[in-house]
């Protein structure tokens, strides 16, 4: 097997950063079994950022990571990044803007990330780029002559080129991503969508096959690689943490008893946040016999503060609580807790396995592990149910879920209620089923099947 080069734009080193989630766990496993590096941004910015990468080893893996220039990060990150292409690739054209500097800027730091990364790779590596920040990355390496095996695995949905191509810089990015030997996406909606901008900007060029591009002189392979959880880790950090973290303890103390319904995202406009509230107050109007007897928690730790539409996001969601507690709180009960921190990854498990419904709305996800993770924390005897959005990714897979339309509050608040009243036996029943399905495509799988792809696929 050959070595292994992890390039992402955050790095997750253990005992450095915040107790690793699902993706981390996966590709540290891969890096272990090989030997492997992971590269990336440091978390630091400056003006000159520091010449040289910042090495650590640990557990037999590198982590090498580069310091970046404040001005440009901004312009990377908070503008072309999360203000162009996280939005368009969301279907959120509202959010979207285009600012050519900011694109520049994108270039500039994936230059970066080339010239420093150059310099650890070895003849017969293979290398693996993660999601949307390092597209271009894979065509930068080529252009110096590196000759190892390139993968890339976007974590966010890939839109078809009708929408695609608001883009003014679409075509060179379609081009960059043929650059590697091997594109994953979560979902086949994904791959269609990559398969479409393919055809919109090489026309007959491209011959597309169910697994393969064939452009002249070369052949891309593509592929659906739906990222999955390691079930047993979270199943077992769920159980402990249930009967032993202090913050779940809590929770529960806190609940008197009544039905927890439990939302844990990110806080940003995809998630469905707004609607998701709405959803909850058209609840408590249409079944006023659930008045005092459910609660609901939201967790949503603040992301990309810096961006305005994330700004907005927040505003409207603190309009939201205030209204529906305002409105139905008593002074022994408030319909909804909405919490702008984030906790540890054991004692969100936890919170998870005491939730008797998991709330997982998104407008639009890649996949949405908190979906999966919620199963997997679930006590099997008397699980909860999950109400899942059919916009999110990891609906493809876990179709025993109660499906709803995020955008159709009456559909929610009735998905909601039933999840609310649903027996044991039907409980039981369809946790099971999505229970099967998380462990036949698990973290570790998903790792396994990438990269052997990676390997195999000798273009
Ligand atoms: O969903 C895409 C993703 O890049 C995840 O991999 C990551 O957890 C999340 O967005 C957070 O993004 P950021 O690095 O901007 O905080």
């Amino acid at each position: 097997m050959s070595r292994l080069l992890v390039v992402s734009n955050r790095v997750t080193i253990p005992g450095y950063s915040a107790s690793p989630g699902g993706l981390a766990v996966g590709v540290l496993a891969a890096l272990r079994q090989s030997g492997g590096l992971w590269f990336g941004w440091s978390g630091t910015t400056r003006e000159p950022p520091a010449p040289e990468p910042e090495i650590i080893e640990k557990e037999g893996i590198r982590f090498v990571t580069i310091e970046l220039p404040t001005a440009q990060f901004e312009l990377y990150y908070n503008g072309f990044c999360n203000s162009s292409l996280w939005p368009l690739h969301h279907y959120f054209l509202g959010a979207f803007r285009y600012d050519a500097r900011e694109f520049e800027a994108y270039m500039d730091i994936n230059r970066a990330f080339a010239a420093a990364l150059v310099r650890q790779i070895a003849p017969g590596d293979s290398i693996w780029v993660h999601d949307y920040h390092l597209m271009p990355l894979a065509g930068l390496l080529r252009a110096q002559g590196v000759q190892a095996r390139f993968g890339f695995f976007l974590h966010i949905p890939y839109p078809n080129i009708a929408l695609l191509r608001v883009l003014p810089v679409f075509a060179e990015l379609v081009r960059d991503l043929c650059q590697y030997d091997l594109v994953g996406f979560q979902t086949q909606e994904d791959l269609e969508g990559f398969q479409s901008a393919v055809t919109g900007v090489f026309h007959d060029e491209a011959v597309i096959g169910a697994d393969t591009i064939e452009l002249a002189g070369r052949r891309v392979g593509t592929g659906v690689f739906p990222i999955g959880v390691d079930v047993a880790a979270i199943a077992a950090q769920a159980a402990t943490a249930a009967r032993e973290d202090e913050q779940v303890k809590r929770l529960i103390a806190g609940l008197l008893g009544r039905k927890l319904l439990l939302g844990v995202d990110r806080l940003d406009y995809s998630k469905g946040l707004v609607e998701r509230f709405a959803s909850y107050r058209t609840l408590l109007e249409s079944s006023p016999e659930l008045l005092g007897k459910v609660t609901y928690i939201q967790i949503a730790p603040p992301s990309r503060t810096d961006v305005a539409a994330y700004a907005e996001i927040r505003d409207a969601l603190e309009h939201a609580a205030g209204r529906t507690n305002g409105q139905y709180a008593d002074t022994d009960w408030t319909p909804v807790r909405y919490i702008n921190k984030d906790f540890a990854h054991e004692t969100l498990t936890g919170f998870l396995r005491v939730a008797n419904v998991g709330v997982v709305t998104p407008l639009r996800d890649g996949m949405n592990l908190v979906a999966k993770e919620f199963v997997a924390a679930q006590d099997p005897e008397d699980p909860g149910v999950l109400v899942l959005s059919s916009m999110a990714g990891a609906a493809r897979e876990l179709s025993d879920a109660l499906l709803v339309n995020p955008y159709d509050r009456s559909a929610v608040a009735l998905a909601l209620r039933q999840a609310l009243a649903m027996p044991l036996a039907e409980r039981r029943t369809r946790h099971a089923a999505m229970l099967q399905v998380l462990r036949e495509n698990s973290i570790a799988r998903w790792c396994g099947r990438f990269v052997e792809r990676l390997g195999a696929d000798q273009g």
